[in-house]
């Protein structure tokens, strides 16, 4: 059986359960690779009765052989990273040397926070709902080509200097433009330096580390975050995080060929959620969002903000599956959907037929009205299933139907929030 590397990538506005599956597929992996976005992220790895919420880190990190690495696509917080480290140790876990950070990271440091939750405050009730961690700004930096990489960590005289010219700028916007209190050069500065050593101590070339990794026949699993409808791009801007969230942000955001990425693997929940602002054509605000918001728990791993529930959302999963060349799906949190009299697919919208998915992410995507096909629902369990055909009658149907629709073949189903509570249909890393 042939190996290669596979994506695995959240189809919807993220919280899909990439965490869940990304842990159960890394015991097919030796890498596990993180490519964009930074710790706005949480994701969910649940194992017996142990959670664990992982930010930053892959979230391969809980098996002991396999090695962890943070791509130059990522925006790195330092406090944030060591804070997790701290805490996934303490939870007995042994990272040592599993985990690898390119030099061309970005860091994001206090002012990126503090720009963030100004800006939002300022926006009042037209927020973006952002995690506040300082995402956004730390990208805006690396574009305008004054971020500050982990590599010239190695230097900080260099840093020095040019943090200087930095904070005056982001100061002066933060008090005269936002009238926020300023951050302070030396503080800073010190936090950076106190932080250096242990940082560099992970620091890797990680595009020659993944070249050697595949030439030894290694399997590697690229782990997103987000989900497509946040892209930047292709999202539905501008209530979108700041990074590329498809699927071919894994090759720049980690420095291989996109010929090497593999299997492209679609994780969707059954139903959709999405937390913070924006269009959102499905969004439910009756009893059945409210089941679905109960029974799927649907609280922010980050930030702990509820979840807004309504169902499948297929017009914008066609689109995203062309976006990202989905060539497997992974459906999640059936379960939730259990005891459901019926279930409600998107399956076109109205006013605007002549778009199609292009609707997805324009202009016109917050008037867009859903047109609905209806299918059963079951009364029978299908929570932690794993056996496809022990699955009810209609819940197949319904998988089959998504499948159908979406013209995407169903690799796996969730039936559970634990690792083992899974239909695997097609083995991954295989032909
Ligand atoms: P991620 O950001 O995509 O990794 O997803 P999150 O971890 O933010 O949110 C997914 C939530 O659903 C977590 O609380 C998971 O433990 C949970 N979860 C994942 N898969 C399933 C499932 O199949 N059924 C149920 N009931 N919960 C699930
Ligand atoms: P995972 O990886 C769900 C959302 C925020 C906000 C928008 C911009 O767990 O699926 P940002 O802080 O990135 O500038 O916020 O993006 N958002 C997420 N929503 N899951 C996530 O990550 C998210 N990361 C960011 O709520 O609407
Ligand atoms: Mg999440």
């Amino acid at each position: 059986m042939k190996k290669k590397n596979l994506v695995v990538i959240g189809t919807q506005w993220g919280d899909e359960g990439k965490g869940k599956i990304v842990d159960l597929l890394t015991e097919y992996a030796s890498v596990v690779v993180r490519f964009q976005g930074g710790h706005n992220a949480g994701h969910t790895v649940i194992v017996g009765d142990k959670q664990t919420v992982l930010h930053l880190l892959p979230s391969g990190i809980l098996h002991d052989q396999v090695l962890c690495v943070i791509g130059n696509g990522v925006v790195l917080s330092p406090d944030a990273l060591l804070k997790e480290i701290d805490e996934v140790e303490a939870q007995g876990v042994s990272i040592g040397d599993r985990l690898k950070i390119s030099s061309a990271c970005q860091l994001i440091l206090p002012y990126h926070v503090a720009l963030d939750q100004a800006r939002e405050g300022a926006k009042g009730d037209a927020k973006i709902g952002t995690t506040g961690r300082g995402i956004g700004p730390a990208y805006e930096d690396k574009v305008a080509r004054r971020g500050v990489r982990l590599g010239e960590l190695l230097n900080l005289d260099t840093v020095a200097e040019r943090l200087r010219e930095v904070m005056d700028y982001h100061n002066f916007v933060l008090q005269g433009y936002f009238h926020q209190p300023v951050l302070d050069y030396q503080q800073v500065l010190d936090g950076l330096a106190q932080r250096a050593p242990v940082l560099l101590s992970m620091m890797a070339d990680v595009p020659s580390l993944l070249q050697q990794k595949m030439k030894d026949g290694a399997s590697i699993l690229f782990e997103g975050a987000q989900g497509s409808l946040l892209d930047i791009d292709h999202g539905t801007y501008p209530f979108v995080t700041s990074s590329n969230t498809a699927a071919g942000a894994a090759a720049i955001g980690t420095g291989i060929g996109p010929g090497d990425l593999g299997h492209i693997l679609g994780i969707t929940k059954a139903y959709t959620t999405r937390v913070g602002s924006g269009p959102f054509p499905t969004e439910l605000f009756d009893e059945i969002g409210e089941h679905l918001g109960r029974v799927g728990a649907e609280f922010g791993a980050t930030t702990g903000r509820a979840r807004r529930c309504g169902w499948f959302d297929a017009v914008a999963m066609r689109r995203v599956c062309d976006l990202n060349g989905v060539d497997g799906l992974c459906i999640t949190k059936l379960d939730v959907l259990d005891g459901l009299d019926s279930i409600k697919i998107a399956v076109a919208y109205k006013g605007c037929e002549e778009l199609g998915g292009a609707v997805v992410g324009s202009d016109q995507y917050s008037q867009v009205e859903p047109v609905y096909e209806e299918m059963p629902g079951w009364h029978g369990n299908t929570s932690g299933v794993t056996d496809y055909d022990l699955l009810p009658a209609n819940a197949r149907a319904y998988i089959e139907r998504l499948s159908e629709i979406l013209g995407a073949p169903v690799d796996m189903i969730s039936t559970g929030p634990e690792r083992t509570e899974t239909i695997i249909l097609k083995k991954p890393f295989t032909d």
